[in-house]
């Protein structure tokens, strides 16, 4: 069976100047020969998307945000809407990571409106969904995650591409990885409840693993069952790491 192309993206979080534009182009000159067999990303500070459409513009690097609010403009001091992200370059949106989810306090309704904005703004939009290491320990993570994706997920979502990430959050910048049976085991769970809430119309969408993603971890977890992609936050800042991951797709 001819497996799909993975969706390889990179999470730079709150890290990126404009020196770090050089490691865009340094992964924009090693795939722009076709190289690359999976679909790539790179989700900048948003301070950094405008210029980065520029380093980028002739090759295949897709650009994201990494959070955006759910109106497309008005009073909220601070704050980035879908339109702009839009508007600045990107096509893609990182949505209720668990680094929003904590220390920003999103819930899952918010998650669900924010997704409606990116699809309004004709975003492609990334939903995160993971369990913390104590529900881990007390057996709730297909619970958790399951409801996660009934929550997150709007009923508009299911004409339009989206990708879900399983990130569970004990693995996040931990080093640490769950085993490929956890995986797979939490990636079937989430598409059982993708296909539950959407319909078998959204059987296809991407279910990336995120958390502790390396080069020398990549082929491993990229080979699970049900594993279409990854999300990559420290090992996607360096242009070398992050196409050691790209290359084990
Ligand atoms: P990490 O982060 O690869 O540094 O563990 C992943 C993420 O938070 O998306």
């Amino acid at each position: 069976m001819k497996q799909s192309v993975k969706l390889i993206v990179g999470n730079w979080k709150m890290h990126g100047l404009s020196a770090a534009l050089v490691e865009a182009q340094a992964l924009n000159d090693a795939l722009r020969d076709g190289a690359a067999s999976a679909r790539v990303g790179v989700c900048p500070p948003a301070t950094l998307i405008d210029r980065m459409r520029s380093v980028l513009a002739d090759g295949p690097v897709e650009l994201g945000g990494q959070d955006c609010h759910a109106s497309p403009s008005g009073a909220f001091t601070g704050s980035i809407s879908a339109e702009m992200l839009a508007d600045a370059g990107a096509g893609l949106v990182i949505l209720g990571h668990s680094e929003r989810r904590t220390a920003f306090g999103e819930t899952d309704a918010e998650v669900a409106s924010k997704v409606e904005a990116a699809i309004a703004a004709g975003l492609e939009p990334i939903v995160c969904v993971g369990e913390s290491l104590a529900q881990r320990e007390a057996g709730e993570a297909l619970a958790v995650v399951t409801a996660q994706v009934r929550g997150s997920l709007p009923m508009g979502l299911s004409d339009h591409p989206f990708a879900v990430a399983y990130e569970p959050v004990w693995a996040i910048g931990t080093g640490l990885t769950p085993t490929t049976t956890q995986i797979a085991e939490a990636h079937a769970a989430i598409r059982a409840a993708i296909i539950e809430r959407l319909g078998q119309g959204a059987s296809k969408a991407p279910i990336l693993y995120g958390g502790s993603v390396k080069p020398d971890n990549a082929g491993e977890i990229l080979a699970a069952p049900e594993v279409g992609g990854a999300l990559v936050g420290g090992a996607s800042l360096k242009a070398a790491d992050f196409l050691g991951i790209i290359r084990a797709a």
